[in-house]
């Protein structure tokens, strides 16, 4: 759902929830969420469809309100701090994976205490799901500084998440590695492959990685958030899609 920079934003979102409706066939979305804000937008997120979604659930037309960020240029969830200091969403969409696990640390433990909801994306992605692009953004995370460059293997950067108890394949890894996140409570898959699907409801109903592997993803990954920047690249758009 689109809604422009309106001079009445009310009557837009009210019309365009109207006909999702209407499509859906059904009398109430259960989260109408404001996609894809970046830091520097929220404050008019915030002021100008705030108010007018909160009127939305209190129609009962929308249950939660929702807000999810820009993950691969905010790869530290700027926005989202600020949105879960303001305690005004019911429901955050965050990016969340065994590469980039900074949310672990300054999102999940804000939004359990104020009992906000929290749904994972970007598990997988391309930059899991491939090994030429998996390569190409862990180069990429070593030059930025996210990872310590003699933590990995430059050739198969995640070699020890396969076997020995770990996982079957790197998707299925990923997975297991969100699913069992405390403080995730929903993890998106993203798949038009039916194959994937089924192999994905099976990685998800699997239990947590070994302790082992979940360490070594620590000591490579989950090193201090800082001011990170973007986790594009100039050379290629592996980043876009991590
Ligand atoms: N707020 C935002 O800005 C934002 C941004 C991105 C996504 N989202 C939300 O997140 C949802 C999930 O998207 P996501 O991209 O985060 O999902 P994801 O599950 O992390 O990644 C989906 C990608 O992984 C591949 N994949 C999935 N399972 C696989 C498997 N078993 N083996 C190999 N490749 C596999 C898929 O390709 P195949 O189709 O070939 O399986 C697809 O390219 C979206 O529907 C959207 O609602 C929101």
């Amino acid at each position: 759902m689109l809604v422009s920079d309106s001079e009445n934003p009310e009557r837009e979102i009210r019309r365009s929830l109207e006909q999702s409706l209407k499509q859906l066939r059904t009398d109430y979305i259960d989260i109408y969420h404001v996609h894809g804000v970046d830091l520097k937008d929220y404050g008019y997120a915030k002021e100008r469809f705030l108010p007018v979604l909160k009127k939305l659930r209190a129609e009962g037309k929308i249950r939660a309100i929702g807000i999810t960020e820009h993950f691969v240029e905010d790869p530290t969830h700027t926005m989202l701090q600020q949105s879960l200091q303001d305690n005004c969403w019911d429901v955050i969409m965050v990016g969340f994976n065994l590469l980039v696990p900074y949310a672990r640390r300054n999102i999940f433990p804000l939004a359990k205490k104020q009992d906000v909801g929290v749904i994972g994306m970007y598990a997988v992605r391309s930059g899991l799901s491939q090994p030429a692009r998996l390569k190409a953004l862990c180069q990429s995370l070593v030059e930025k500084g996210f990872v310590a460059s003699d933590s990995l293997n430059s050739d198969e950067p995640l070699d020890f998440v396969i076997g020995d108890g770990g996982a079957l394949t790197v998707p299925e890894a990923a997975y297991r590695f969100c699913r069992h996140e405390p403080g995730m409570d929903v993890v998106l898959t993203g798949t038009g492959n039916p194959e994937h699907l089924q192999a994905n409801i099976a990685s998800i109903l699997k239990p947590p990685l070994p302790d082992s592997i979940l360490a070594r993803l620590e000591r490579a990954f989950g090193g201090p958030v800082g001011e990170k920047g973007s986790l594009r690249t100039t050379a290629g758009h592996a980043e876009s899609k991590a």
